[in-house]
């Protein structure tokens, strides 16, 4: 449960709140590089952190992000035309390079020194791991670039994809750090889902509905462990990274690849499901390639504008008949849209005041109390909040079998460290 004071300041992430500002400490993920493909391509419009954007990329292949608006009189730049290094406005002309900066303005005498005085806000937008990332804080103190794993393997190795989502960003998160419900809603899908199949760990998911939750600080943010019973006496740890403030890796099953999350704020009623699977070691298969497209795992079937097929419009595509029959434990298909239709249902804000937590959910809130302590040091000490490291980046779940008197943070303390070129500890 949460005070109303504490779910507005962890829930509202424009310009000016506090958290709004913490969040700009960090780079995130802006767009898919698929989303600019070409030099003078089509510019998109970008919404991140209740801010209207523009994204384009120049004649040069460089890319900008900036202001959606022109400097003359608020014309979207989303109708504007994209030539000869810069954005131009279709109303009367005025032209933007990548840095926001106004580069021609043919409505005014031949003469006039006046473009050089117009720049409209701009952030950089920089290519990694096929993702567009951007940092909207001071510039002053931008970090260097993001280190987290599957934006660093080699390209064959990795795949991301985006999802919109009609709700705050938090409730979102809180679905990513919450390893209790796996039993539950996805039972019907860890079996048979290419993804996920066949992974020893998968019965002893199945098998045990009461997992015991040991939630450990790590510098970045949390591990959070959640012990089912194996053989013999063993316990079976599934062990969540969560790194400040949105990143969260899942313990991977198998040989299958690892996936986790990005959740960023669109505005404080809306978000981006960013997913990610990626080997450590190997490349993806084109088999794995293919679920992936056709929204397996945690990917989704979405439209040309990233909004899954099944949505709330439609009731998520809602099948009573798998629900009853067990195949899905919902009737909804697929972990994603499972996910994303029960944390849609909540509202575009739950109301976390009215929650009733229980030892299941100590994840969320240590997860929330560390966010709440972090916005308090940043904002009155301006602590830089933990996330922003490098090395809190490069971090990597698992999945181990360990004897009931071995803690899960020391036994694996190696495996949740990320090692370019070894594989995950994963059963
Ligand atoms: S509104 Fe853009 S040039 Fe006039
Ligand atoms: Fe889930």
């Amino acid at each position: 449960m949460l005070k109303k004071e504490h779910n507005d300041l962890l829930t509202q992430t424009g310009p000016e709140t506090p958290f709004g500002r913490m969040f700009r400490c960090y780079w995130i993920p802006a767009l898919l590089a698929e989303e600019l493909p070409a030099n003078d391509c089509p510019p998109v419009r970008v919404k991140l952190l209740s801010e209207r954007l523009i994204a384009f990329r120049d004649t040069d292949g460089r890319y900008g992000l900036m202001d959606e608006f022109c400097a003359h009189r608020g014309i979207s730049l989303w109708f504007g035309r994209n030539e000869e290094c810069g954005l131009r406005c279709p109303y009367h002309g005025w032209k933007y390079d990548v840095t926001g900066q106004c580069v021609d303005m043919p409505n005014e005498p031949e003469h006039s020194a006046f473009a050089k005085k117009v720049k409209l806000k701009s952030y950089p937008l920089v290519e990694r791991g096929g993702v567009l990332w951007t940092y909207m804080g001071p510039p002053e103190q931008q970090p260097p670039l993001p280190e987290y794993e599957f934006a660093t393997v080699p390209a064959a190795q990795t795949y991301t994809s985006k999802r919109f989502q009609e709700c705050n960003w938090l409730q979102a998160m809180e679905g990513g750090i919450d390893s209790s419900h796996v039993s539950f809603l996805h039972r019907g899908d860890i079996n048979t889902d290419p993804l996920f199949k066949g992974a020893r760990g998968n019965q002893y998911n199945l098998g045990d509905l009461r997992p015991v939750f040991e939630v450990v600080e790590s510098a970045g943010g949390l591990f959070i462990g959640a012990r089912r019973n194996a053989e013999d006496g063993n316990y079976y740890w599934r062990i969540t990274q969560w790194v400040m403030p949105s990143y969260t890796i899942i313990p991977p099953r198998g040989t299958h690849s690892v996936h986790g999350h990005f959740w960023i704020p669109i505005d404080d009623e809306n978000c981006w499901a960013w997913s990610f699977d990626y080997h450590p070691t190997r490349v993806l298969t084109e088999a794995e390639l293919t679920a992936m497209r056709a929204g397996k795992g945690i990917h989704a079937k979405v439209d040309s504008q990233y909004r899954p097929i099944a949505n709330k419009d439609n009731d998520y595509l809602m099948d009573r008949a798998a629900q009853k029959a067990g195949k899905t434990y919902s009737g909804i298909e697929g972990f994603a849209m499972q996910d994303a239709s029960l944390q849609e249902s909540m509202g575009p804000v739950v109301d976390r005041s009215k929650e009733t937590l229980v030892s299941t959910d100590s994840g969320i809130i240590m997860a929330r109390q560390k966010l709440l302590r972090a916005i308090k040091a940043f904002t009155e000490d301006g602590v830089v909040p933990p996330g922003v490291s490098l090395e809190h980046q490069r971090v990597r779940s698992a999945a181990v079998v360990l004897p009931p008197d071995q803690p899960f943070k020391d036994a694996a303390r190696d495996a949740l460290i990320a090692h370019p070129g070894v594989a995950p500890a994963s059963v």
